[in-house]
């Protein structure tokens, strides 16, 4: 097997999670820690054992024994990264979103085509087992026609969270909060479950501003599946609890109830023998253990990065590949634009221009 050389652009909070997926891999280097901040990066490679730090991504570009790079940065230097790293010949993995607005998105997926590289945008959550088995029983019509669904997502972010961030809390460098940010898996994987989701009504909110956040803090939505299905979405960073979700998909031959949590957990599937009997069999799986860093990130970046490393060596199709990225992208910013919210506004713009 060719071994892959790969680099980390932006060594803050989801960084670690990138170096354990690829040091999980066999045949792959882990060479490069990037931040334009050099503490930062210095730590990262330290703490990894990463041989080589540039505050400079041209430095990392220019490498020609790279051959992939994973962007998790601000939301706002997406584009311009992943669009370097594309043309410089790497294959990417760019957390998400894919950018900022849907044409910076699409001009990302057109130029990932045109270079013929792999293009993934983080969705690790489609990984996770729960959801990859309830996929797999939609699938199979083990819960009939899906006519409703119920999505939550609550956690808690304070002053210091978005007072320290460089972009965080602002519309120029996250582009939202509440949905961009931490809603965006909940939104990503339903969207995934019900096989499309279209806005029928969304309203955003300042329910409890932090200092310097200009940007939602709650946001709810109604939204409808290809069949008619109304999915109720809802999203605050303002709680008490640190990060808990809830996804209830009900069709017309039988419920799940599941979360997004770690670990990712089924918490009721009801309907027929054959879904009984898979949600058992599911029950029984062994619990795998998280990484270290932080742990409501969950465990599947490992997954989804062993899924772009076989990507990159044989290009097969990814589960989570930069089509998926850029179709939650549009989905969460018709959510924005009919929400009427300000953050709709430069999005509004980037598509008109
Ligand atoms: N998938 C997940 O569960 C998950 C979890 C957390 C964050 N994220 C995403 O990861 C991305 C980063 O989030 P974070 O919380 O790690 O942010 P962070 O602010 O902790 O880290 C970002 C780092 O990028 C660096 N940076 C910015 N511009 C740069 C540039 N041009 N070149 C090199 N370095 C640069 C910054 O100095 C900073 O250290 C965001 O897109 C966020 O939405 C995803």
């Amino acid at each position: 097997m060719k071994r892959l050389v790969h680099a980390v652009v932006g060594c803050g909070r989801v960084a670690p999670n990138h170096v354990d997926g690829f040091s999980a891999l066999p045949d792959v280097e882990m060479r490069w820690a990037c931040d334009r901040d050099l503490t930062t990066a210095e730590s990262l490679a330290r703490a990894h054992g990463l041989p080589r730090v540039t505050t400079d991504v041209h430095e990392v570009l220019a490498d020609p024994e790279v051959d992939s790079v994973s962007v998790a940065t601000g939301h706002a230097t997406h584009h311009g990264l992943v669009a370097a790293a594309l043309e410089a010949g790497k294959h990417v993995l760019v957390e998400k979103p894919l950018a900022l607005s849907a044409e910076d998105g699409a001009a990302l997926t057109s130029l990932a085509e045109r270079a013929g590289r792999v293009l993934s945008v983080v969705s690790q959550h489609r990984y996770d087992r729960v959801v990859t088995a309830i996929r797999d029983w939609i699938g199979a019509g083990l819960l009939g026609s899906l006519v409703s669904g119920v999505v939550s997502l609550q956690c808690g972010r304070d002053d210091a969270y978005y007072a320290g961030s460089y972009w965080r809390g602002t519309y120029a460098g996250e582009g939202g909060s509440a949905l961009v940010n931490q809603g965006y898996h909940a939104l990503d994987v339903t969207r995934w479950l019900t096989g499309g989701l279209a806005v029928v009504g969304a309203v955003a909110g300042h329910t409890a501003p932090r200092g310097g956040m200009e940007t939602e803090d709650t946001l709810a939505a109604l939204l409808r599946g290809p069949q008619g299905a109304l999915v109720t979405y809802q999203v605050t960073v303002a709680s008490s609890i640190t990060w808990r979700t809830r996804v209830e998909i009900i069709g017309t031959g039988g419920s799940v109830l599941f979360d997004l949590d770690h670990p990712g957990t089924l918490h009721l599937a009801e309907g027929n023998e054959e879904l009984r009997a898979a949600a058992a069999e599911l029950a029984s799986a062994e619990v795998e253990q998280a990484p270290p860093g932080i742990g409501y990130y969950g465990i599947s970046h490992r997954r989804q990065i062993a899924d772009f490393a076989a990507a990159v060596r044989d290009g097969h199709q990814m589960i989570a590949d930069d089509r998926a990225g850029l179709e939650t992208l549009i989905l969460l910013q018709d959510i924005y634009r009919v929400a009427g919210h300000e953050v709709a506004a430069p999005v509004l713009s980037a598509l008109r221009s």
